[in-house]
């Protein structure tokens, strides 16, 4: 096999998705431990007892001058070379989520199994539904009491619309939790508490049947496993790879992320059955990974990952082929060569200058305001890769400054905030005030804040008659000209120059919609 196709073919990308709370920060740093990306888990929130790996873990933070939890890690598993995307945790930040998972081939689901499935995994399932991703499922927090296991995956097939098959059972739970039965293994693995911070030396004890399993988790316990598993065995479906990666069956594993309990089972399943890079489409064609040429999209911009540089960073999904260091690219949208010497990788969770990636990396571009997200990046060809939306925003606010004189740095933060996704700007074709729109409340928090400590300019929100925007466009030349004319008082420009209708009301928009019919009235936009 060449060496490309032997690259690409290890890589394995994905995110997590869960309910806050459900574990997604616990299982990370398990997931980086068991990478040998960190020696020592720590706790990040600060919780626990064990002050040393707390502070190990801010220290790393701080060396590095990322949060390791917000980016993007790679490491080695097994014989996989993994890819972890953080999606933000909170609600706020979907738009960002959702754009992240146009980034990865599976998902890890978390689910708190003395919860069962919450609110935002509902969300999460159907925005990973839009592609087919396939799903793994962790049934987490094992060492409390949870709920029915059998229940748990019913709950999951009927309010999910996926069926699951598991591969591994726990045995019992919260203070009786003894580890779990490997149904693909045929083995029993012992669960020892108090040993979250490390990799844990794992007993473990061949087939059902076996006495030393009696004497290991007690009689009560064994008999009852074994009638469970036939009864969840009969009762369950086989994991089947086709329909895994159908996204229509998900594998389910019990365990604690907060013990340390199980991850590791998922991460070999993931690394044995998640896809290598998936294909991505674009408006010409199809590109597979394996293609010899480079492509790629930027997905995500951050700005201000390390506070000692200040620079902004474009995350790039390598779709096929391989970048190395120097290499020239195409950059689509604004049609020029670039030649890209410092693009970083994040290998072990460390932010370093990258060498060789592949298909199904990510790679980081500093960017000095000419990538948006959304952008292609090839070897030459003009492709332009789909499928990586703008949501019209639901909240609205007029912004003002503080300091009249600082009107033209607050439009440049305003812009360069709305090309990293983080808010959106739209400015009205018939006066000179700025409003600002975003999908979620705490946008607007965060927009003021960075306004005045990457751009120092001190602003302030006012409310705004704007309830809903939509992008328009028309191929009918003449009658998209008598509409601009005609509703002009309700016409803006975003961040990329967008024409954009801003109504007042839901009613208001339903009735242009009705009176332009020739106009098109898009709720999401793409790049
Ligand atoms: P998130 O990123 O999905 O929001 O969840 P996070 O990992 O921060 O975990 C949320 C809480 O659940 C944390 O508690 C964490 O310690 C706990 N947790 C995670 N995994 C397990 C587990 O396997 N077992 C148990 N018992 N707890 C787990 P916290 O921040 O200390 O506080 P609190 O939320 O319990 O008050």
């Amino acid at each position: 096999m060449s060496n490309l196709l032997n690259e690409i073919n290890t890589r394995r990308t994905f995110a997590i998705i869960s309910h806050p709370d459900a574990g997604k920060t616990t299982i990370t740093e398990k997931v980086l431990l068991f990478g040998q990306a960190i020696q020592k888990a720590g706790t990040v929130k600060g919780r626990g007892s064990n002050q040393h790996a707390k502070s190990d873990w801010m220290e790393m933070e701080k060396e590095r001058g990322i949060s390791v939890t917000t980016s993007v890690m790679q490491f080695p598993y097994n014989k996989a070379l993994v890819n972890l995307l953080d999606t933000p945790g909170h609600e706020d930040f979907s738009e960002d989520t959702y754009r992240t998972l146009t980034a990865v081939d599976s998902c890890l689901m978390v689910i708190d199994a003395a919860k069962g499935v919450e609110d935002r995994t509902r969300k999460l399932m159907e925005v990973t539904r839009l592609r087919t991703t396939p799903i793994v499922t962790f049934m987490n927090k094992c060492d409390r009491d949870i709920r029915d296991p059998m229940e748990l995956l019913d709950e999951v097939e009927t309010e999910l619309n996926i069926a699951c098959a598991p591969i591994t059972w726990p045995i019992g739970c919260g203070k009786e939790f003894k580890g779990v039965y490997h149904i693909h293994r045929g083995e029993t693995l012992l669960y020892k508490t108090g040993q979250g911070h490390t990799i844990q030396e794992v007993r473990s004890i061949k087939g059902l049947d076996n006495p030393e399993l009696d004497a290991a988790i007690g009689d009560e316990l064994a008999g009852q496993l074994r009638e469970e598993l036939e009864l969840v065995i009969g009762a369950s479906h086989e994991f089947d790879l086709e329909l895994f990666l159908a996204g229509e069956l998900s594998p389910v594993y019990f365990g604690t992320a907060l013990g340390n309990f199980g991850v590791d089972h998922v991460l070999d399943g993931l690394t044995e059955w998640a896809p290598t890079p998936l294909p991505r489409e674009t408006e010409d064609r199809t590109v597979v990974a394996t293609e010899e040429n480079f492509t790629g999209f930027v997905f995500k911009i951050q700005a201000n990952m390390d506070p000692k540089h200040r620079d902004r960073i474009a995350f790039m999904r390598i779709v096929s082929g391989k970048y190395s260091q120097g290499m020239k690219m195409n950059h689509v949208r604004i049609g020029k060569q670039v030649s890209i010497s410092d693009a970083v990788t994040f290998m072990a969770g460390d932010r370093e200058r990258a060498g060789d990636a592949f298909a199904g990396d990510i790679i980081g571009l500093h960017n000095h305001g000419t990538i948006q997200i959304g952008d292609t990046f090839t070897q030459g060809e003009k492709l332009k890769f789909t499928g990586i939306p703008n949501f019209a925003p639901e909240l609205f606010r007029r912004i003002r400054l503080r300091d009249p004189l600082k009107q033209k740095q607050l439009l440049k933060g305003l812009v360069q905030l709305s090309e990293e996704g983080a808010v959106q700007v739209f400015r009205p074709l018939i006066n000179n005030d700025l409003i600002v729109g975003a999908v979620g409340i705490l946008q607007f928090d965060v927009v003021v804040a960075r306004l005045k400590a990457e751009y120092n300019v001190d602003a302030l929100y006012e409310s705004v008659n704007v309830n809903t925007a939509r992008w328009v466009s028309s191929t009918d030349v003449k009658k998209f000209e008598d509409f601009k004319r005609k509703c002009e008082s309700n016409l803006a420009l975003d961040g990329g120059d967008n024409l954009t209708y801003i109504a007042p009301s839901r009613v208001n928009l339903n009735l242009s919609i009705e009176r332009y019919p020739e106009v098109t009235f898009n709720h999401t936009r793409e790049n």
